[in-house]
C-alpha cells in the first residue's frame, strides 16, 4: 500500500497535452525513486525488472517528446540509488555507467548502424564487438595498486558508491593479490553475484534461524555483501565476474577482448560464454546460443551485453547521458508462469476507485517471486473471464506489474462461478458507482470511507507534497487507527502529542521529536504542494503549479472554484482559460471545492500552516536570462545535454560568441571561440565550473 501510484504506461506518448506530460513525468520519477529504493537500497522489488524497464522506457519517451519538460531530478540522468548510511563514501574517478537496452533484433541492427555512422566508417570497414552474458548481480569496483587490492566500491549512483572494502577482503573468491604483470593502478570491474544453487540453500539457513528471505539470487548477493560483520559477508557464496576497467594507470589495451584476457593473467574469473563477433547477425547467433544455455547456467542471467572491442572506437564514442554508445544490453524477453488465483481483493483508492488485484500463489517468474497482479478493473476481468480458483499463466512483460495473460480455462471446475465485481465500497459499504463511459467504479463514500481518507493523507505527504521526513504510509496507517489523523490538519496536532508517540513501539523520544521537527518544518510550504496535496482528482504537480501561479493563495482558488460552480460566470471563465486546464478538470477543481467536508479541511489547515506563493520560475536559476555559449568537447555530458539542461535553467544558448555573450564554457580542444572569447574579456568557465555554477 506505500508504493506510489504507478504512472499510465498504456496512454500514447503522441497524444499527450504538455500537462499530462509533466504530470506523467512527476509520477514515473516518484515510481522509479521509489522503485529504486527498494531495488539497490533494500535489496527487496516490488516489481519485476521488466517492468521496471518499462517504466524508464516511458519517461524516456515523454523526455524525448518533451525535452523542454524533462525534471531536474528526471530518474534518466540517475544511475542507481544514492549511496546508503551505513558505509563510507569512494567516489569514482571514472564513473561506473549503465547500459542503454535492446529487446528487439532490431533494436541491436539500429544499436550497430548509429555506431557505424557515429564513427563514419566506410561499408567495408570492419566493427567487432564483444557478446558476454548480462549477470544479474550488482556491480562492484575493485582498485588494486602494485597488485594489492586497495579498495572496493559498489555503482552507487555512477559517482560515488559505498565503500565495502572490509567486506570484499573476507570473500575467498577476490583476488587479494593480482598474479601475472599487472599495472600500478587497476580498477577492476565486474559483477558480483551468487549461483541460483547457493541462493537456495541461504534461503533454508535463512529460513531455518528465523532469518529474513531472499527474493532472488540477486538480492541475496546484496545483501550479503552489505553486512555490517564483514565475517558474515565472508561466509556468504559471492562469486565475481570481471567484464570493465575503471581507472588504470600504467598500460593500455588496444581492444575490450585483450583487456579480457590479460584480467584472466591477473587471477580475474572472466565469463567463459564470451565471444568475437563480426557484424549484427553474429551477435544475434550469440544471444541465441547465450539464450538457450541460459537455463543451464549456474547463475540467473537477464541478457546480453555488446561491447564494441576497438578501445580507440569506444574513446570516440564516449557516453550519452547515463549509458556509453559503444554497449547495449541486449534483453531477454518475458518470462512466464503458471500458477493460482486464490482471491480476488478490491483496493480502494485515494479518489475511492475500486482496484482488483489478483492474490495469487507465490510463483517465481524469472528470479522474481509474484504474489500480486492487478486486474485493472471491472471489464478487465470480464474479459479475461479471471475467477477465484482459477489456474492462469502469468507474464513478466514490459508491464509495470505481472499480467494474468491467459486462464487456462480447461483446468477449470464446471460448477465455478464467475467473478461478481461488487457495487457497493468494501471498506465503508457505501454504494459504488460506475458513471457512463468510464472504465472505473468508484465508491461514493469520499470523507465518510476510511480507505479513502488514509489514501488521502498518504498522498498529502508523499514526495511530491509535503514530503513529510518520517511519516510514510505506515505512520500514516498506525495514526489513522490510532484515532489520531482523519484530515490533513490533524497531522500538524501531531505536534502535540509527543508523549503518546514517545511511547509507542518503535518510536521513542528521538524518532518522535524528529518527526515533530519535520512536521514543523513544514508550516511554511509552497502553495503548489499544497494544492497538489489536496489530492484533487485529475490535479498532478503540473496542474497545481499553474493554478498556484495563477490564483496566488489557496482562498481565492478556492473561492474562484465556489463561483465557478456557475458556468456562466467569470470565475468559470478565467479557469477554463488557463493555458492547458480542460473543462472537465475544472469540473473536479468545482467539485472539490463546494464540498462542504473539502472546504473545512482546507480552512483547518490554512490555520496550522502559511502556503508560499510562486516566484516567476526563470528567477530561480543563477543562468536565467544569460547567453551562453559551449565550445571544445565536453566530457561530463554531451552538448546536446548541456544544451538543453541550460535552457531548462533559463538561459539562452547561442552558437557564436559576442559582445553579448555572459559566459563561455570551454571543454577540451576549444578553438577559435575560446580565443574570440579570451580576447572580448568575457567569462570563461570549465566544465567543473560550470556544473559548480548550476548545481550551486
Ligand atoms: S558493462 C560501461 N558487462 O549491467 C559499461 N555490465 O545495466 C559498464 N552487467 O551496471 C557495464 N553483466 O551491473 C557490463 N558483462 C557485463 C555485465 C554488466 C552485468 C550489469 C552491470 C551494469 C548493468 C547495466
Amino acid at each position: 500500500m506505500s508504493q506510489p501510484a504507478l504512472p499510465d504506461l498504456s496512454r500514447d506518448v503522441a497524444t499527450l497535452t504538455p500537462i499530462e506530460a509533466a504530470d506523467l513525468l512527476g509520477q514515473c520519477a516518484e515510481a522509479i525513486a521509489h522503485h529504486n529504493r527498494l531495488y539497490y537500497g533494500e535489496d527487496s522489488p516490488e516489481i519485476t525488472d521488466a517492468a521496471y524497464d518499462a517504466l524508464m522506457q516511458y519517461n524516456m519517451a515523454l523526455e524525448a517528446a518533451f525535452p523542454s519538460l524533462k525534471r531536474v531530478d528526471s530518474p534518466s540522468e540517475r544511475v542507481g540509488t544514492e549511496v546508503q548510511s551505513g558505509f563510507g563514501k569512494i567516489k569514482h574517478i571514472v564513473p561506473m555507467l549503465s547500459l542503454a537496452n535492446a529487446f528487439e533484433d532490431e533494436d541491436v541492427f539500429d544499436f550497430i548502424t548509429r555506431v557505424r555512422k557515429f564513427l563514419s566508417l566506410p561499408a567495408e570497414a570492419p566493427l567487432s564487438l564483444t557478446a558476454e552474458p548480462k549477470i544479474d548481480g550488482l556491480s562492484l569496483s575493485l582498485r588494486y595498486e602494485a597488485g594489492a587490492l586497495v579498495s572496493a566500491a559498489t555503482r552507487g549512483d555512477g559517482s560515488e558508491g559505498e565503500d565495502v572494502t572490509a567486506n570484499i577482503k573476507a570473500l575467498a573468491s577476490i583476488p587479494k593479490t593480482l598474479t601475472g604483470t599487472p599495472p600500478d593502478v587497476i580498477e577492476v570491474r565486474g559483477e558480483i553475484y551468487m549461483d541460483k544453487s547457493d541462493f537456495l540453500s541461504l534461503n533454508q539457513a535463512q529460513e531455518e534461524a528465523g532469518q529474513k528471505q531472499f527474493a532472488n539470487p540477486r538480492n541475496a548477493a546484496a545483501g550479503s555483501l552489505r553486512q555490517k560483520d564483514p565475517a558474515v559477508t565472508g561466509r556468504r557464496p559471492l562469486r565475481f565476474f570481471a567484464y570493465a576497467a575503471g581507472e588504470v594507470i600504467g598500460k593500455a589495451w588496444e581492444t575490450h577482448s585483450a583487456f579480457l584476457a590479460d584480467l584472466t593473467s591477473y587471477g580475474f574469473v572472466v565469463n567463459p560464454q564470451t565471444s568475437l563477433c563480426e557484424d549484427a547477425s553474429a551477435l544475434l547467433s550469440a544471444y541465441h546460443a547465450i539464450g538457450e544455455a541460459r537455463a543451464d547456467l549456474p547463475y540467473d542471467i537477464d541478457g546480453v551485453v555488446y561491447k564494441v572491442d576497438d578501445h580507440r572506437y569506444q574513446a570516440r564514442l564516449g557516453q550519452v547521458s547515463r549509458a556509453p554508445r559503444w554497449a547495449i544490453a541486449h534483453k531477454f524477453p518475458a518470462e512466464k508462469a503458471m500458477t493460482f488465483v486464490e482471491d480476488i481483493d478490491i483496493q480502494v483508492g485515494r479518489t475511492g476507485a475500486l482496484t482488483p488485484v489478483a492474490r495469487l500463489t507465490p510463483v517465481n517468474v524469472g528470479g522474481v517471486i509474484v504474489s500480486n497482479a492487478t486486474l485493472h478493473n471491472e471489464d478487465e476481468i470480464q474479459r479475461k473471464d479471471i475467477r477465484i480458483g482459477d489456474k492462469v499463466i502469468l507474464q513478466r512483460a514490459g508491464d509495470v506489474i505481472p499480467q494474468i495473460v491467459e486462464v487456462v480455462t480447461s483446468a477449470r471446475n464446471e460448477d465455478s462461478p464467475a467473478f461478481t465485481f461488487p457495487t457497493s465500497c468494501p471498506i465503508c459499504h457505501s454504494p459504488a458507482v460506475r458513471p457512463e463511459g468510464e472504465a472505473v467504479r468508484r465508491c461514493t463514500g469520499g470523507f465518510a470511507c476510511d480507505a479513502q481518507i488514509v489514501e488521502q493523507l498518504k498522498h498529502f505527504v508523499s514526495r511530491n507534497a509535503f514530503d513529510i521526513e518520517g511519516l510514510g504510509a505506515k505512520q500514516i496507517e498506525q495514526f489513522f487507527q490510532l484515532g489520531w489523523l482523519r484530515s490533513p490538519a490533524d497531522i500538524f496536532a501531531l505536534t502535540t502529542r509527543f508523549d503518546e508517540m514517545a511511547a509507542l513501539d518503535r518510536m521513542g523520544e528521538k524518532s518522535a521529536q524528529n518527526l515533530i521537527n519535520a512536521i514543523n518544518d513544514r508550516r511554511e510550504i509552497d502553495l503548489d504542494r499544497v494544492i497538489f496535496g489536496l489530492g484533487i482528482r485529475q490535479i498532478g504537480q503540473a496542474t497545481a503549479k499553474l493554478l498556484a501561479q495563477h490564483y496566488e493563495s489557496l482562498p481565492s482558488l478556492m473561492q474562484a472554484a465556489q463561483e465557478a460552480a456557475d458556468e456562466t460566470s467569470q470565475a468559470y471563465q478565467e479557469l477554463v482559460t488557463i493555458d492547458q486546464i480542460g473543462a472537465s478538470v475544472v469540473a473536479d477543481i468545482v467539485q472539490f471545492f463546494t464540498d462542504a467536508r473539502n472546504q473545512k479541511a482546507v480552512t483547518d489547515l490554512l490555520s496550522d500552516i502559511t502556503p508560499l506563493s510562486l516566484e516567476a520560475p526563470s528567477q530561480d536559476s543563477v543562468i536565467s536570462g544569460k547567453t551562453i555559449v559551449f565550445t571544445g568537447t565536453l566530457v561530463r555530458q554531451s552538448r546536446a545535454e548541456a544544451k538543453a539542461q541550460a535552457e531548462r535553467l533559463g538561459a539562452k544558448v547561442a552558437g557564436s560568441v559576442s559582445g553579448k555573450t555572459d559566459y563561455v564554457v570551454v571543454g577540451a580542444d576549444a578553438g577559435s571561440k575560446a580565443k574570440k572569447a579570451a580576447d572580448l574579456g568575457l567569462t570563461i568557465l570549465s566544465e567543473d565550473d560550470w556544473l559548480t555554477l548550476i548545481t550551486g
